[in-house]
């Protein structure tokens, strides 16, 4: 960011810094993606996920996805209207045997027509899909002409669990646009839309410039991103964050009363606590929610969350039990 904020730059993306850093994720990918940087994860969802469907269409979803319940409705609006279709399953993730049955349900012309799957990777509970998940779901929305959406606001946490190479889990395994994610590993504001079909990315800029995401000084979304690419550091603080959260899920099994909600494959712990206690950390002055997922604290840990952080956190929460 400060290498970037000297003298001038072309507006808009023409600046050498937007397309070093849209170069550097297609070394990252090893593919001729089309790449466009986007202010917020809504916007790359919403944005990406329209550019999929038509009005009339629907997008299938967990029921516990953050386009479904956490984007007021944004994927609905920039679609002018695609329906989204929820399924239930366990640990966060949209089952095979669940998206052909929403698919199936109904073939007649009142029914919103599936058009496009939605996956987040990591999940909203913090578990990830494997590349033979997301194969078996590929099989299924291949058979049925959908498109593959991933939200990847964790992506970086989900590769480095899975310790595969970001094609594995994405193009490779029937991704055709990636929301990956920037804010959550570190960059300062911004995530990264990546279209693996080419011909899905067709007139996106003006989709971006109508929404109020095309930014004019674009080289401001996209130096940090060079940043965090060019030496790794993504994956660093990525596997810093899946760390911590380890070490949180280590500390919160020894403790009396407290159940662990979901594998720990990410950068999350999801636990169940007795509310008084939960209550007392609240006035400790610990911040976490329980109303996203199923309930539960949802504990999450990020690129600079520090092992006394999570040392203070469990020593809290010993006490207060
Ligand atoms: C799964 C998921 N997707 C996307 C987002 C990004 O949302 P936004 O940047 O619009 O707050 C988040 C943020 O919490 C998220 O958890």
């Amino acid at each position: 960011m400060q290498k970037a904020n000297h003298g001038h730059a072309a507006s808009y993306g023409n600046d050498p810094w937007t397309q070093d850093a849209a170069d550097l994720i297609r070394d990252i990918f090893e593919t001729r993606c089309e790449v466009f940087f986007v202010f917020n994860g809504t916007a790359a969802n919403s944005l990406s996920l329209a550019s999929l469907c038509q009005s009339y269409h629907s997008i299938v979803c967990h029921e516990l996805a953050h386009v479904e319940t956490d984007e007021c409705g944004a994927p609905e609006f920039f679609s002018n209207g695609t329906k989204v279709l929820t399924v239930p399953g366990p640990d966060g993730k949209v089952t095979p045997a669940a998206l052909d049955r929403i698919v199936t349900r109904r073939s007649d012309i009142h029914y919103p027509k599936p058009r496009a799957v939605s996956l987040t990777q990591a999940t909203e509970v913090g578990t990830v899909y494997s590349p033979d998940d997301l194969k078996a779901l590929w099989a299924v929305a291949k058979s049925f002409g959908l498109r593959i959406h991933m939200d990847g606001a964790r992506f970086a946490n989900a590769v480095v669990s899975l310790n595969l190479k970001p094609k594995e889990i994405t193009w490779q395994a029937g991704v055709d646009v990636l929301c990956f994610g920037g804010t959550k590993n570190g960059v300062g504001v911004g995530e990264a839309v990546v279209f693996f079909d080419p011909k899905l990315a067709d007139e996106f800029a003006y989709r971006c410039k109508q929404a109020g995401q095309l930014a004019s000084k674009m080289r401001f979304l996209a130096a940090p991103w060079l940043g965090v690419l060019r030496d790794g550091a993504w994956l660093r603080h990525a596997a810093h964050a899946n760390q911590m959260a380890a070490r949180l899920e280590a500390g919160l099994r020894l403790l009396p009363r407290v159940k662990i909600l979901f594998p720990c494959q990410a950068n999350s712990v999801f636990a169940d606590i007795p509310l008084a206690a939960a209550d007392a950390l609240w006035k400790k002055g610990w911040l976490f929610y329980t109303f996203i997922g199923q309930g539960g604290c949802r504990l999450m840990c990020s690129w600079d969350t520090a092992e006394p952080d999570v040392d203070a956190f469990l020593a809290d929460l010993q006490a207060v039990l």
